[in-house]
């Protein structure tokens, strides 16, 4: 059965689209079919998957547009990329012109569910790559999940603003989406030598620990990560003994063995 997994922080430069480029990776070397969703204009997601030999015409932005207007979808193989074991759906700078849009046109909260909906078929896993901003992007991101994934880098801000985001996910879950689960906050960019880390591990554990799963393999700080992004790379394919490679590696384990029992 397929998960739609977002992966979502409104704070930036959590390692949100570092997460699903690996979990992506290491979910499809363990033999599971996995989409990932590029839906941050940024195109960062994008940008580390494609090489000289795609070619990239339709955006989701165009797929969205075609959604908005209730016009008839794209074959699915002229959006749908490869790279390795892993499709992806590129995206653009324009979906910035379709979360503008998106902003005044009614009931549009479940445009990108409908576009993902019909995928479920051919996905065990489909991962979505968010913006950060807890604008209607994210929210039509969440609204097409069963649940989602929240990275923190355990700086000192870390905790501030995941009230804000787990609102907006229980409202989303009470007016939207009602299926939707906490699937686990994700530590990313650790490094737990220093005691700013420690406690604010301790802290989030602390305040959330109770409700919510917390992923058990943290990731650790890497300068391989920047490396591999820099080539398009996932951090275990450019080094196979990267740590934290091998940490995405176990976070895949954890997200296949949750299966369908992310907690609430
Ligand atoms: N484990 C890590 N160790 C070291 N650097 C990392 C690690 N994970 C991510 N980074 C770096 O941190 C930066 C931000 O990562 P990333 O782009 O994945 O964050 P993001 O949450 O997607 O950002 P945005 O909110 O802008 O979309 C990148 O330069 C990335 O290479
Ligand atoms: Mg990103």
């Amino acid at each position: 059965m397929c998960k739609i997994i977002a992966v979502a922080n409104q704070k930036g430069g959590v390692a949100k689209t570092t997460s699903v480029r690996n979990m992506a990776y290491s979910l499809g070397e363990l033999g599971k079919r996995v989409l990932a969703v590029d839906f941050d204009p940024q195109a960062n997601l994008t940008a580390s998957f494609v090489d000289d030999s795609t070619s990239v015409h339709i955006t989701i932005a165009d797929v969205m547009n075609k959604a908005m207007d209730e016009e008839e979808l794209p074959n699915k193989v002229e959006y749908i990329h490869s790279h390795g074991k892993v499709d992806f759906i590129p995206s653009s700078i324009h979906l910035s012109v379709v979360e503008a849009n998106l902003r005044m046109e009614m009931g549009s909260e479940k445009l990108l569910s409908n576009i993902l909906e019909p995928l479920r078929d051919d996905y065990d896993f489909i991962l979505i790559d968010t913006n950060p901003s807890l604008g209607p992007l994210t929210i039509n991101a969440l609204s097409a999940a069963d649940s989602v994934i929240i990275p923190i880098n355990p700086e000192y801000y870390a905790t501030m603003g995941l009230t804000d985001l787990t609102k907006t996910i229980l409202k989303i879950r009470k007016r939207i989406n009602p299926g939707i689960q906490f699937e686990g906050i994700l530590m990313t960019m650790c490094d737990m030598q220093t005691n700013l880390h420690k406690e604010v591990c301790a802290e989030v554990t602390e305040a959330y620990g109770n409700g919510m799963k917390i992923f058990k393999m943290q990731i650790p700080r890497s300068i391989r990560v920047g490396e591999a992004n820099r080539y398009g790379m996932s951090v275990i394919d450019f080094d196979r003994k990267s740590k934290a490679g091998l940490a995405y590696s176990e976070v895949a384990k954890e997200l296949i063995s949750n299966g369908n029992k992310a907690n609430s």
